[in-house]
């Protein structure tokens, strides 16, 4: 009987998969990874989750541009080769102080019968997925060539609920769809939401990281791990079949990335599991990026900053120093002679508060944008108003600030917008790198408004993608950290550059001040924008009537004051801000001291409970204090949370302060009702609580001495 089952198998496995089918493993041989040759030498791969298919038979390969030889069929084996790793290290910083590196290994060597060209196709299988790269090794018949079409497919297995953005190669700042594959189509056209994108470029386009919800249990991230010198991966779904085809962001002629062998693709990342929370401690991404190429990290530090920023954001105050613009056409030293608005956000007095308001209340920096000359006319219309990032508005004083932070013991942070102006950011990344330097700013937010100039390029193209690594790697040089704004979604390159401490990359807080974002925006992020890495989202906004700060925006956060404190835990980020004015930290100074708190930078996360778009609930314990801090965000409808504290440790007591939405709160009509308890508690101790819609819970817990 075992006999015939195995023949049968046998035959099925060769009548799907062709000759030489070969499988590899997950370490807990939970995840199976299938591949082989179809009958034309078209290479194949499927992957299992215990007897559940994740991905039905997809394929893989290349069409060259130019070249009537695509990389996609006629192979054969050459070879093949088993390896597995099983290996410890330390993150920089991160969501724990040790991430274990395991996986089994399948490198399958393939050489085109009619060219000799030859690829290797490298898989690796890991308990919470699988990745998987092209490399193509130094050879003959193969030397440069231009990518016409990557042709990897993700075959799903069905119908599947999709937490997807529109495939858009200029900005990822939309609120999240979720909906069945099949919808995809119809709402495609409803989804351009923000009026600095452009229409998909499918109507069943999609961006990654794609979350996917199977009917029978699964979760299923699609992404991709280390894009360097490559195109980003967006997918097109072929809505009939169920297939993600692979779409890369075009460059401004229309081509795909420039390949000169030797070289890599990025790894395609297939993360799968049957529980939600898996998702969000995977590893993966992270595990597939190469080990830190900084020596000495000593410079790169988790911090908590305030910034000159939420006013200009709502319109309260303004980036320009004038809105003369013939004033300054004239040249940039006639600021002086130019009428100041009235509305400048970044002079030396106001810059001062923030500093002071910092100092007071322990946050390591202070950013502050809108302070070098160019806001004008950032574009460019005229030339010589392209920012130079070296130069100040005139009642912004440089040296008095940089006295005053360091006299309050304060850090600056830089900013950089480059308006897109992307050629004349890399002329005066030197100087602007070194001036930060001369004036004790160590870390720099950046950003890329608008279309890239001066060729037209998309923002997620092998030119961009080389663009923004230029930066970090420079950044590196001169001990810089990097927040970069608008920039390609991360890929797990803060592993190997750890002073990339920050990305936007996706929809954050700023939006709650451009009309606002769905309220269960927050619970779908860590399972999508944030499998690349951590994301400045600058929460803790208090004041949820816009109009309050400015009377002609009638934005509205949609958000109660317990979910901005949670998002400190739920929102991973070595970088946070504490977004809001002070003045509206000041109204509520029992509910700021949780953001006061609140760690930065973990020695353990525990994820307690998670399904995407209706609620998250993270547990995490401090580095250097061991305090633990509970952080829930909750999305659709009401919800009662009910969480263990099992993860104390058991010979301690403890003190915990619940911050929670009050009875009355209302993410709409009552976000400011919240309540604050304290609780004496022990590892036995179980925690219930309501957090409403758009609401949630922050709760620290403090050794009890
Ligand atoms: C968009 C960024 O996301 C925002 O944080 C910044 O203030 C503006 N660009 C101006 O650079
Ligand atoms: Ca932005």
């Amino acid at each position: 009987m075992t006999k015939r089952i195995i023949i049968v198998l046998v035959f099925v496995l060769f009548t799907c998969f062709g000759v030489g089918a070969q499988q590899a493993y997950s370490p807990d041989e939970n995840i199976k990874l299938i591949f082989s040759l179809d009958s034309n030498g078209v290479p194949i791969y499927q992957i299992l989750y215990g007897d559940k298919v994740v991905l039905k038979s997809s394929r893989l390969g290349f069409k060259i541009k130019n070249d009537e030889h695509h990389l996609s069929h006629g192979f054969k084996i050459i070879d093949s080769k088993f390896t597995s790793l099983d290996e410890t290290w330390k993150p920089i910083w991160g969501e724990e102080s040790e991430i274990q590196n395991n996986y089994n290994e399948f490198m399958v060597h393939l050489e085109q019968e009619k060219t000799q060209r030859m690829m290797i196709i490298r898989f690796r299988v890991f308990n919470d997925g699988v990745g998987f790269r092209y490399e193509f090794s130094d050879q003959a018949n193969l030397g440069h060539f231009v990518v016409e079409k990557e042709l990897t497919q993700f075959a799903t297995t069905g119908d599947h609920i999709a937490f997807w953005i529109p495939g858009d190669y200029d900005t990822q700042e939309y609120d999240y769809i979720e909906s069945r594959l099949s919808e995809i189509r119809g709402l495609m056209s409803n989804s351009i939401t923000t009026n600095l994108s452009q229409t998909s470029f499918s109507p069943t386009g999609v961006q990654t990281s794609l979350l996917l919800k199977t009917d029978n249990g699964l979760y299923i991230n699609l992404h991709e791990a280390a894009l360097i010198d490559y195109s980003a991966m967006h997918l097109e779904l072929d809505d009939k079949n169920y297939i993600f085809n692979t779409w890369l962001t075009p460059d401004s002629q229309g081509d795909g990335p420039y390949m000169v062998v030797p070289s890599t693709t990025p790894w395609r990342t297939v993360i799968v599991t049957d529980d939600a929370r898996k998702i969000l401690a995977s590893r993966m991404t992270y595990n597939l990026n190469d080990p830190s190429k900084i020596e000495d990290t000593s410079w790169i530090k988790p911090m908590k900053y305030v910034g000159v920023w939420w006013e200009m954001i709502t319109g309260k105050s303004s980036w320009a120093y004038t809105d003369n613009f013939k004033a300054v056409k004239l040249g940039v030293t006639d600021y002086t002679s130019a009428e100041p608005n009235g509305k400048h956000g970044a002079t030396t007095d106001n810059v001062k508060k923030y500093i002071d308001f910092a100092s007071k209340h322990g946050f390591e920096g202070v950013l502050v944008e809108g302070w070098n000359i160019g806001w004008e006319d950032w574009f460019g219309n005229s030339k010589d108003y392209v920012f130079d990032f070296m130069t100040p508005y005139p009642d912004f004083d440089l040296v008095e600030i940089q006295k005053y932070a360091k006299d309050m013991g304060v850090e600056m942070i830089m900013h950089h917008e480059t308006s897109s102006s992307v050629r004349n950011y890399e002329r005066h990344l030197d100087e602007a790198y070194q001036f930060m330097k001369d004036y004790g700013y160590h870390a720099v937010k950046s950003g890329y408004v608008g279309d890239i100039l001066p060729r037209g390029e998309n923002h997620y193209s092998q030119w961009m993608v080389n663009h923004y690594q230029y930066a970090l790697e420079k950044a590196a040089d001169y001990k810089i950290m990097v927040n970069a704004h608008e920039a390609v979604r991360p890929t797990g390159i803060g592993r190997t550059y750890p002073n990339l401490i920050g990305n936007e990359s996706a929809r954050g807080m700023e939006y709650q001040a451009f009309g606002g974002s769905k309220a269960n925006h927050v619970t779908i992020l860590p399972f999508t924008r944030l499998i690349g890495g951590p994301m400045d989202f600058t929460p803790g906004i208090f004041e949820m009537d816009i109009s309050k700060l400015n009377p002609e925006n009638n934005s509205h956060v949609n958000s109660t004051i317990a979910n901005q404190l949670a998002l400190y835990i739920t929102m991973y980020s070595p970088l946070q801000m504490a977004a809001d004015l002070p003045e509206n930290y000041n109204r509520f100074p029992d509910a700021f001291q949780f953001i006061k708190d609140v760690g930065q930078d973990w020695e353990k996360s525990v994820y307690l409970e998670a399904e995407p778009g209706s609620y998250i609930t993270i547990a995490r314990k401090e580095k250097v204090t061991g305090n633990w801090f509970v952080g829930n965000v909750t999305g659709k409808g009401e919800r009662i949370s009910e969480i263990s504290l099992d993860f104390l440790d058991r010979k301690k007591k403890y003190v915990a302060t619940i911050y929670s939405d009050g009875d009355d709160a209302n993410y709409k009509t009552n976000p400011q009702s919240y309540s604050i308890r304290k609780l004496d508690i022990s590892y036995k101790s179980k925690i219930k609580l309501k957090s409403v819609e758009g609401g949630g819970y922050a709760i620290s817990i403090v050794e009890k001495k």
